[in-house]
C-alpha cells in the first residue's frame, strides 16, 4: 500500500480487480497436524450482509495456507512456546507467576480467548487480554505493565488463546455495556476515513475477494490473531493490524488499546462469530 500518492481521487473501483483465481471460493479445509479440523466457514451472525463468515486463511495462496496446517512449519509456534515459560515466571513484588493463580493454563485459560473481548466487571469496560492481563500483572502480581507489543506481551496473549485453538469465537454481549462498545465499534466500522474516504467496510466487506492491486481481499477477520504475518517475520497484535489497515487509508489511527479500537475490537471478533480461533494463524 505504500506509494500510491494521486491514488484520493481514484475512487476504490478503479483499484479493484475481480479474484480470477477465487481462492475464497476453495473447497479446502484447514486441518492442523492432521487431527484439529478448524472451522473456517461459519453462517454469518444476523445483521451481516454476507452468507457466511470466512476465515482470512481461505484468501491466501497454498504455501502460505500450508504453513497453518502443522505445529512444525508454523512460524508462530516460537512465541506461543515463549509464553509457556513467560507463564511459569515469577515476576513482580508479590511473588506470584501466572501459574501460582491459575494453574495449568490449558485448562484455567481454555476458551478464554474463544469469548475474547469480554466484560471485566472489575475494569467496567471490554477487556482484550492485553488489557486482562496487565491488569493481572500491576493488580496481583505488582509487576509492571507490559508495553504494548513487547515481544513479551504478545508471547503472553498468543500462549493464552493458544488455549482456545479450534473454538468457535462466541463473544457474550449480554454482560455489562457491551452492547453499547459492539454499537461504537460498528459505527466506527463503517465510518470513511482519511484522504481515501475508505471504511473498514469498503475494503472487507463490499470488495472482501477481490484484488486491491496484487493483494488479495479478505473479510478482514481477527480469529487467528494474534497472527504471524510473513512479510514482518513475526506475530502482529489485533491493534496493530487495525493501526495499520487505518494508516493505509492514509488517516490517523486511533491508538492501540484506545476506547476506539477497543470497541472495534469487540465489533470485528463479532463478525467472526462461529469461526474457529486460529491463534497464532499464519498470513502473507
Ligand atoms: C494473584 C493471582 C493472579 C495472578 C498471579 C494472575 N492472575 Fe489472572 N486472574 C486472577 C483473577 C482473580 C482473575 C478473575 C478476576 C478478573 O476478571 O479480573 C483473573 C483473570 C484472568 C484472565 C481472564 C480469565 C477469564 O476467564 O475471563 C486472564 C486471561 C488472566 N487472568 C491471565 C493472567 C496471566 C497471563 C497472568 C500472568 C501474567 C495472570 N493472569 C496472573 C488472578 C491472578
Ligand atoms: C484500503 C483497503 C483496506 C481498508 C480500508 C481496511 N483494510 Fe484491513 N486489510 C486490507 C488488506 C489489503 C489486508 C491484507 C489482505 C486481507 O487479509 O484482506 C487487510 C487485512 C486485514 C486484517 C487481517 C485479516 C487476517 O485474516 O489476517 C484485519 C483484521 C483487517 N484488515 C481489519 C481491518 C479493519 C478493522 C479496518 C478498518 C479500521 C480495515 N481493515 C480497513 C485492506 C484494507
Amino acid at each position: 500500500m505504500k506509494g500510491q500518492l494521486g491514488m484520493a481521487g481514484l475512487g476504490l473501483a478503479a483499484l479493484l480487480s475481480m479474484g480470477s483465481a477465487a481462492s475464497a471460493q476453495d473447497a479446502d479445509k484447514l486441518v492442523i497436524n492432521g487431527d484439529l479440523e478448524m472451522t473456517t466457514r461459519a453462517p454469518a451472525p444476523e445483521g451481516l450482509p454476507f452468507e457466511e463468515v470466512i476465515s482470512g486463511w481461505h484468501f491466501r495462496e497454498d504455501e502460505t495456507q500450508a504453513l497453518e496446517t502443522d505445529d512444525f512449519d508454523n512460524p508462530g509456534m516460537l512465541m506461543v512456546e515463549r509464553g509457556q515459560d513467560l507463564w511459569n515466571e515469577v515476576q513482580g513484588a508479590a511473588g506470584k507467576s501466572c501459574a501460582s493463580c491459575h494453574g495449568e493454563a490449558a485448562e484455567s485459560m481454555k476458551g478464554v480467548g474463544a469469548k475474547t473481548p469480554f466484560w471485566s466487571a472489575e475494569a467496567k469496560r471490554p477487556v482484550n487480554l492485553e488489557l486482562q492481563i496487565n491488569q493481572c500483572r500491576t493488580e496481583r502480581m505488582q509487576a509492571e505493565p507490559y508495553k504494548f507489543d513487547d515481544p513479551d506481551q504478545i508471547a503472553m496473549v498468543s500462549f493464552v488463546r493458544f488455549q482456545s485453538r479450534g473454538m468457535p469465537v462466541k463473544l457474550d454481549l449480554d454482560q455489562g455495556d457491551m452492547k453499547a462498545w459492539w454499537e461504537r465499534g460498528k459505527e466506527l466500522y463503517y465510518t470513511r476515513f482519511g484522504q481515501l474516504d475508505f471504511s473498514c467496510a469498503s475494503c472487507h466487506e463490499q470488495n472482501a475477494g477481490k484484488y486491491l492491486r496484487a493483494d488479495y481481499l479478505s473479510q478482514g477477520q481477527i480469529n487467528g490473531f494474534p497472527t504471524y504475518r510473513l512479510k514482518d517475520a513475526t506475530l502482529i497484535s489485533t491493534h496493530n493490524r487495525f493501526k495499520g489497515c487505518v494508516r493505509d487509508t492514509r488517516a490517523e489511527p486511533f491508538q492501540p488499546l484506545s476506547d476506539e479500537f477497543m470497541a472495534l475490537e469487540v465489533y470485528v471478533a463479532w463478525r467472526g462469530t462461529g469461526l474457529a480461533v486460529e491463534t497464532p494463524a499464519v498470513r502473507h
